[in-house]
């Protein structure tokens, strides 16, 4: 697939495939497309496909709408969320989990859920977004997602400019959204998950690492032996010595 942003081609030739079941991570250098990637999977109008076409659960959805392809089951937790003035967490909460948007309360479900998040009635009254901090964004992000439930769900830097402990929370419930309670055999969803640092796989088990270099998947291979060569050459060396992995 190729993909062109404001008439610049970002993504050349990106061949990926993810089974059910399944978490890739997505490395690569600051400007590489990842955050790009992720875009055009979710179908805004911005990110142009120009070659190639994006299979769900095998179908062909490349000419639908960001809404249609969120409802057949992709979801995302995205790096720098919009605030959305005028509208409270609470509510889009609602929205996302199927609640009727003129109940008067969160479901008791959802209200645990927003706790064991660290996001009280305080928060859930507030505008999305508006005023909360970098980890706090990423929580909330992470609970629209369990209120959700989607089967495939793109985690664009979750862990960045969140700290250590809460880093550990976050990991807890991507875990569950990804199935990872489950026996390999047994799990349905899926994801792909855009770390920096690679903090997060210390708590999120991946099943395999590809790195984003110049519009192309460079590299893929198992994830710590890929993190660990981004550690020890950079980027650039990582991908020079691709062959052996
Ligand atoms: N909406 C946009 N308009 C113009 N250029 C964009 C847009 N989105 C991304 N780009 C460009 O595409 C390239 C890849 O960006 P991005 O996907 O955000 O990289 P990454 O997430 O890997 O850091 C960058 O050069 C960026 O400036
Ligand atoms: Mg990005």
């Amino acid at each position: 697939m190729a993909v062109e942003v404001s008439g610049k081609k970002v993504l050349k030739d990106i061949d990926l495939y993810i089974d059910e079941g399944e978490t890739h991570v997505l490395l690569g250098p600051n400007g590489s497309g990842k955050s790009t990637l992720f875009m055009t999977i979710l179908g805004f109008p911005k990110y142009k496909v120009t070659n190639g076409e994006i299979l769900f659960k095998g179908e062909n959805i490349t000419d639908l709408n960001t809404t249609e392809r969120v409802k057949k089951g992709v979801g995302v937790s995205f790096q720098n969320p919009p605030a959305i003035r005028g509208v409270r967490l609470m509510d889009l909460l609602k929205v996302e989990s199927g609640q009727k948007p003129d109940d008067e309360e969160l479901s008791p479900e959802m209200l645990e859920l927003a706790y064991k998040m660290k996001l009280d009635e305080n928060f859930l009254d507030r505008d999305v977004n508006l005023g909360f901090s970098g980890g706090e964004v990423k929580r909330s992000e992470i609970l629209q997602l369990l209120a959700q439930k989607p089967d495939f769900i793109m985690f664009d830097e979750p862990d960045s400019g969140v700290d250590i402990e809460n880093v550990e929370l976050l990991a807890e419930e991507i875990n569950i959204l990804l199935d990872k309670d489950k026996k390999p055999g047994l799990r349905k969803n899926s994801g792909l998950l855009i770390t920096h640092l690679g903090y997060i796989l210390n708590f999120v088990n991946a099943d395999t690492a590809h790195v984003l270099m110049d519009g192309r998947i460079a590299c893929s291979g198992n994830p710590s032996e890929i993190i660990e060569d981004i550690r020890k050459e950079g980027f650039k060396g990582c991908v020079q010595c691709c062959g052996i992995h």
